[in-house]
């Protein structure tokens, strides 16, 4: 089912939780919606599910509208941020409930019903489980069978909201690409909303990345790690380290910075920043460096040096340790940057938006040119 959403806003009282959202979901594809606490994902989810409305937008499911159909008709399966079994049901019935709900008219029977929990245990991989409680079973268990009460009504699209939120690292990568499988083979338009990165890059087609009620931006992994679209986005993948740069012929420089390595860009002469990731910066021996190595420190497999600028300013970079050149304190060094993105300052208000002043202003050379 493509999913397709179109300014949507929602506010619980002054406060505009959604503010003004576009996606548009493909048929049968996976979309992971990865952003900050509070940015909206639960409340975006829930509207989709049918268990809260929007102020205003649009929301259509294959073309039909969807505002104005029933939470229980949408045929949704979703699985909950705090998942909650019924405690007191066995893992067999917790399956079967959603079935057992349905209206008389629509309701399978005993046998059908049965049938479909017994394919869903062995799908899931957890036939030995039908008869405990979910106090008997383990948090990833637990997942599982909350995945199956979401798959047992063959829903249209299933909405997952941190269904591994609880569970510790290792039980995550197993569940994540054991959810792949499961989204591909039983064929629903999928969105996955995560806290975790490389779960969202991992897993999904497309990541969404939401911030304050608003899409930052949409795309693959490769996309947004390499071209984030906005200053929230470049500092939400990690480019923690905002540089000040001045642009000249679409050139960046600053006193101490190698800059040379970075594409050539269409941007307006001017102050600008440069958000690099700790890891694309190599402080390079320079006796003339203006840069100077406050400390080392290690982890065994990498190096944090920490590097004081010619106005004061500290960062701390990352560099393999197996590659680096013997760094000491107090030596003198060159900044290098590997790779990074550059935004220029926009007059306030452009987007607006209150208090935020920098805003994107990135073209590639190409683009601007057609
Ligand atoms: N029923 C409600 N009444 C009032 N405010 C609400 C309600 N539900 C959510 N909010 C507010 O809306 C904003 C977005 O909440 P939401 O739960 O959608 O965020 P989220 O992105 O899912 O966060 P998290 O990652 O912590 O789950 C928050 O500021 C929250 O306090
Ligand atoms: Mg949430």
């Amino acid at each position: 089912m493509a999913i397709e959403i179109a300014q949507l806003r929602k506010s619980f009282g002054r406060n505009e939780v959604l503010k003004g959202i576009d996606i548009a979901v493909e048929d049968k594809e996976l979309i992971a919606l990865l952003g900050p606490s509070g940015s909206g994902k639960t409340t975006l989810l829930r509207i989709i599910a049918g268990l809260d409305w929007p102020d205003s937008g649009r929301l259509e499911v294959d073309g039909t509208a969807w505002l104005s159909i029933a939470a229980r008709d949408r045929r949704i399966g979703f699985v909950f941020q705090h998942y909650a079994l019924f405690p007191h049901m066995s893992v067999r019935d917790n399956i079967a409930f959603g079935m057992t709900v349905r209206p008389r008219a629509e309701r399978p029977g005993k046998a059908v019903i049965a049938r479909k929990v017994s394919e869903l245990l062995q799908f899931l991989q957890i036939p030995h489980l039908a008869d405990r409680l979910p106090g008997q079973l383990s948090g990833g268990q637990r997942q599982r069978v909350a995945l199956g009460r979401a798959l047992a009504i063959d829903p249209r699209v299933l909405l997952l909201d941190e269904p591994f939120g609880a569970l510790d690292a290792a039980v995550r990568r197993d569940l994540r690409s054991w959810l792949r499988s499961v989204h591909d083979a039983s064929e629903t338009t999928t969105i996955f909303v995560t806290h975790d990165q490389d779960e969202a890059f991992e897993l999904a087609d497309r990541v969404v990345i939401m911030g304050e009620g608003r899409i930052e931006q949409i795309g693959t992994a490769d996309q947004i790690h390499d071209h984030p679209a906005s200053p929230f986005v470049a500092r939400f993948m990690g480019a923690t380290i905002e540089l000040p740069v001045r642009i000249a012929a679409g050139r960046a420089t600053a006193p101490g910075i190698d800059a040379a390595r970075l594409e050539r860009r269409a941007l307006p002469d001017g102050a600008a920043t440069l958000f690099v990731r700790p890891a694309d910066l190599t402080p390079v021996p320079d006796p003339a460096g203006l840069w100077r190595v406050k400390q080392v420190t290690s982890t065994g497999a990498v190096l944090r040096p920490v590097l004081t600028g010619p106005e004061g300013q500290e960062i701390a970079v990352e560099i393999l340790r197996r590659t680096a050149p013997g760094l000491l304190a107090g030596q003198s060094v060159t900044l290098r940057v590997e790779t990074g993105t550059i935004f220029t300052e926009t007059p306030p208000g452009q987007r607006g938006q209150a208090g935020q002043s920098s805003e994107i202003k990135e073209i590639p050379l190409k683009e601007k040119q057609k």
